[in-house]
């Protein structure tokens, strides 16, 4: 396999979880009745932006608002494509402030912000595999957002039908290691969309129940570098196999709410 992977520098945005914690419930990691460290969670989110500012990306922060307990997960708050933002509509009204919030972080610094009309969690079911936007649905993001997206993000979207509860946006269940290089678990999506996964990608990596379960991926790749949750050792195995260099995270605290790496960073992908 390849032995030489070539990293490129990208552009992050993130957002410090000051007001963190599991006050409500979204989704089957929430449990408002178990305690948060969240001390613990800032530190873990600083080491990871520790991280990437030592692997030579750029990344940028947005203000976390009081009330916004998910606000830290800066890949839902839109998805940005050659400079355009696709701003994010929430499903639930606990979040659906960030909306707005993230569109004002990307309107205040003169980006084309579309405004949509469906519900779309930006980058956690918008994943962008070079020329093509992999669009997740079946929890999240609904399936008329896919055509909105392509409209103003100008590239085909290919939707992909998630069935497993666990994992209920895109970037829980598959991430984009390099162009044309995915991982992915399979239970996570109906049969039409294993299939297609399976003819598009036939050498992707696939995770085992428990790489998925210990959210191994929600990893962020720059193509050379795939950082990902460390409990998740059969994926990080599999990438250094085909010659990526995998960094282990532990984001134990962030996870209480469903989120991890990926989850607490959108990539700004600025005109070419
Ligand atoms: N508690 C948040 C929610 O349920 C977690 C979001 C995780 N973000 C992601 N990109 N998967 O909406």
């Amino acid at each position: 396999m390849t032995s030489e992977r070539t990293a490129r520098q990208r552009h992050y945005l993130m957002c410090r979880p000051t007001h963190f914690a599991v006050d409500y419930s979204i989704n089957p990691w929430m449990d408002p009745g178990k305690p948060v460290d969240a001390d613990l969670a800032i530190l873990q989110w600083e080491q990871l932006h520790a991280l990437f500012v030592s692997l030579g990306h750029t990344v940028e922060l947005i203000e976390g608002l009081p009330g916004l307990p998910d606000m830290v997960f800066a890949a839902n708050g839109a998805t940005v494509v050659n400079g355009r933002v696709l701003a994010a509509k929430f499903r639930y009204q606990e979040r659906e402030a960030e909306g707005p919030a993230y569109a004002d972080w990307f309107r205040t610094r003169g980006y084309d912000v579309h405004e949509p009309v469906h519900v779309n969690e930006g980058e956690g079911d918008f994943l962008v595999d070079e020329d093509v936007i992999l669009a997740g649905t079946g929890f999240r993001t609904d399936p008329e957002a896919h055509r909105e997206a392509e409209k103003h993000l100008r590239l085909p979207v290919v939707g992909l039908e998630l069935v497993d509860p666990r994992f209920y946006h895109l970037d829980t269940a598959l991430a984009v290691l390099a162009p044309g290089e995915i991982m992915y678990y399979p239970a996570a999506f109906s049969e039409p969309s294993r299939q297609f996964l399976r003819n598009r990608y036939p050498d992707a990596i696939t995770a085992t129940d428990e790489d998925a379960q210990a959210f191994g991926l929600n990893a962020l790749s720059d193509g050379r570098n795939v950082i990902l949750p460390e409990a998740a050792t059969h994926l990080a195995a599999r990438l250094a196999e085909r010659g990526f260099t995998p960094i282990g995270a532990s984001l134990s605290e962030l996870l209480k709410a469903g989120g991890s790496v990926k989850c607490c960073t959108l990539e700004i992908r600025d005109r070419d």
